[in-house]
């Protein structure tokens, strides 16, 4: 009873925004794999959408994948540059391995499409800087996939933050981990180094990164020292089918200690496999007040509990926990949906490059001084 009293005051504050689907814009789809399912679900229910083409480097692919999600009449084609060489689009979702995302990326921009661009940005910051500057020289909208940035806890995590409430926050330690977690329900494009570049740190480690990142304001990062290793990955009793672990060519687990601008230590550890639970919550400790954001048992970038924030009242040590927020709609749908109006309207992109190139360049240091053995500088340059 409580509970339909307080939603119809709710739904003052969410009505659904009217879509003008007098003018649709033409979107083709990259890559027509495992998460392409998603998107192109989230763009059927965008009335004002039409997807027109798909590419795929697997013969055959594109076609299949079409048939199966019952759309029809979509061109296909075996390669981006075949698909955007010869439609006309406005928009393009690049859901391919991680591999390819730079190079599909990049065309796109330069042959004036607006991108969505599935997580991690890219594999190496060499590739996300090239990025950056074809999205600067092509004035199109280049936004990053990351859905949890429209989970209302994951937003609210910002609020806390940014309302001051835990002062000037110094230390933030986070991650994320799976006891078992490698991703080859589809095949072997996550775990090869050929498809995927980077394994874990990139997959599930750019989330982590993500929701601590912005809730501070994505400060720089100045140094690095990173540690990973594959053991889980080359044991052919923990993987799927033994096999895979003779192709496995990237990290199963990751750590790293970063100082970023301002005076903040981030100590960051994230897992597809381990002989552990959960490498621990995310907490971020301020002057005045520290907030605890409990992990799940396997990371995917949702949050596991009520937010908890540890504070003093009237010099007593007491703990607030927040009621976990519910979420209206799917937040798949509003990536997607926010893209598209990105695109309709000229609105700045929803998950800016601009922020996301730091969360590379983090995990680009780690890799890097892990295969150096020693801390290094992170230098992003003028873009
Ligand atoms: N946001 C999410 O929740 C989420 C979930 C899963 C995967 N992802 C990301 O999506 C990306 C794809 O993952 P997936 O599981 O769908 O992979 P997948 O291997 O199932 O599919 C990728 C497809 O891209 C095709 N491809 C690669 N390069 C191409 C090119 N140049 N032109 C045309 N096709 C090309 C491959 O042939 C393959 O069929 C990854 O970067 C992954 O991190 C995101």
């Amino acid at each position: 009873m409580a509970d339909n009293i307080l939603d119809r005051f709710d739904k003052v504050f969410t009505e659904e925004k009217e879509v003008d689907a007098s003018k649709k814009i033409k979107v083709g789809i990259i890559g027509c794999g495992w998460i392409a399912e998603a998107h192109v679900k989230s763009y059927l229910k965008c009335p004002d959408v039409e997807i027109v083409a798909g590419a795929d480097l697997i013969p055959g692919k594109a076609e299949k994948f079409f048939k199966d999600q019952g759309i029809e009449n979509v061109r296909c084609y075996n390669s981006h540059k075949e698909l955007i060489d010869n439609e006309e689009l406005d928009a393009v979702s690049v859901c391919t391995y991680n591999a390819t995302h730079a190079e599909c990326t990049i065309y796109a921009l330069e042959h004036g499409v607006h991108v969505l661009l599935e997580k991690p940005m890219c594999v190496t910051l060499e590739e996300a800087v090239e990025i950056r500057r074809a999205e600067k020289k092509s004035g199109k909208v280049l936004s990053i996939g990351f859905q949890p940035r429209f989970d209302e806890n994951m937003k609210m995590v910002k609020r806390i933050v940014q309302s001051g409430e835990l002062g000037e926050v110094y230390y933030i330690q986070t991650g994320g981990g799976r006891r078992r977690g490698i991703p080859t329900p589809y095949g072997t494009t996550f775990i090869e180094k050929e498809t995927a570049g980077i394994g874990a740190i990139g997959d599930i480690g750019c989330y982590s990164l993500d929701m601590v990142l912005n809730a501070v304001g994505y400060p720089k990062p100045l140094t690095v020292t990173g540690y990973i290793s594959d053991f889980f990955g080359k044991n052919p009793k923990y993987m799927a089918k033994p096999e895979y672990a003779d192709v496995f060519g990237v990290d199963d687990f990751a750590a790293g200690f970063i100082r970023l601008e301002g005076g903040i230590i981030l100590d960051f550890r994230i897992s597809w496999a381990m002989h552990l639970d959960t490498p621990g919550d995310t907490i971020i400790l301020g002057k005045d007040a520290g907030l605890r954001i409990p992990s799940t048992d396997c990371w995917n970038g949702s949050i596991g509990g009520p937010l908890k924030v540890y504070h003093d009242v009237a010099g007593e040590c007491v703990v607030t926990e927040l009621p976990m927020a519910k979420n209206k709609g799917d937040n798949f749908d509003k990536k997607i949906r926010s893209f598209v109006d990105a695109v309709k309207y000229n609105l700045p992109a929803p998950v800016p490059s601009e922020q996301i190139i730091i969360n590379q360049a983090i995990i680009d240091g780690i890799v890097k001084s892990a295969q150096l053995g020693r801390e290094i500088a992170i230098e992003i340059p003028e873009i």
